[in-house]
């Protein structure tokens, strides 16, 4: 399985002082950061947009952009949020006319493209798009806040997806999202993920550093 990854999300920064978050938790040790973007339509939040990533990418941060779409719809917005950085960038199938296009429009646009699943969403979707996908992110939580907690049924999910990446012989990365905490991090890994979002549990504790050492020692318990 790939190294595990911890990406923090923005989330729960301090909005006031973003690049120094953003520095600060890339100095912490993480490997991707975690832009959620919210359009008070398909989600009922409203965050930040591709100008928020450019000022970012533009800062000269040494970590991949990692774009989480809550919008609808997709297709409009994701050429702006590869010109303004995006590795990897996101989006539900519920918010898209046409999960293909979108897939492609943003392969197109030199990004990676991946597929999150809330957490009563079927994996259906997957069976003409894992093929495609560089990513799949399964949500533990409703998407729309931070803080929430962890639905548990999620590590099922997690675990359905990983037999479906090793059937497809791909690498594809597993992401987590929502309520990842040090101590459900080890157990989350076990069912399969790779990629370890959080949010309130690295922003909100006092030493992002020994916050993200605490989970990589839970993962390397295996
Ligand atoms: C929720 C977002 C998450 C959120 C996770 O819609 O997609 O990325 O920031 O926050 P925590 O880790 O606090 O659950
Ligand atoms: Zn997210």
């Amino acid at each position: 399985m790939a190294t595990p990854w911890i990406a923090p999300s923005i989330l729960s920064a301090d909005f006031a002082r973003l690049g120094e978050e953003v520095d600060a938790v890339i100095d912490a040790g993480a490997d991707l950061v975690h832009f959620d973007v919210m359009d008070n339509h398909y989600v009922p939040n409203l965050t930040i947009g591709p100008l928020v990533c450019e000022a970012l990418h533009r800062r000269g941060i040494k970590a991949p952009i990692d774009a989480h779409l809550m919008v609808r719809p997709v297709d409009r917005i994701v050429p702006d949020f590869a010109r303004a950085g995006a590795t990897y960038i996101t989006f539900h199938p519920e918010a898209t006319e046409h999960i293909d296009r979108t897939i492609e429009l943003i392969r197109e646009h030199g990004c990676r493209p991946g597929l999150a699943f809330n957490p009563a969403t079927p994996l259906d979707y997957l069976d003409y798009t894992l093929e495609k996908l560089d990513l799949v992110l399964v949500m533990s939580v409703n998407p729309g806040f931070g803080g929430q907690r962890f639905i548990t049924s999620a590590l099922r999910k997690l675990e359905q997806v990983r037999r479906r990446i090793q059937a497809g012989g791909r690498e594809v990365r597993l992401e987590i999202d929502g309520g990842v905490k040090v101590d459900n991090i080890q157990a989350i890994a076990r069912a399969g993920a790779d990629t370890f979002v959080a949010g309130s549990a690295i922003f909100g504790s006092a030493d992002y550093g020994a916050t993200i050492r605490a989970m990589r020692e839970q993962l390397a318990r295996g």
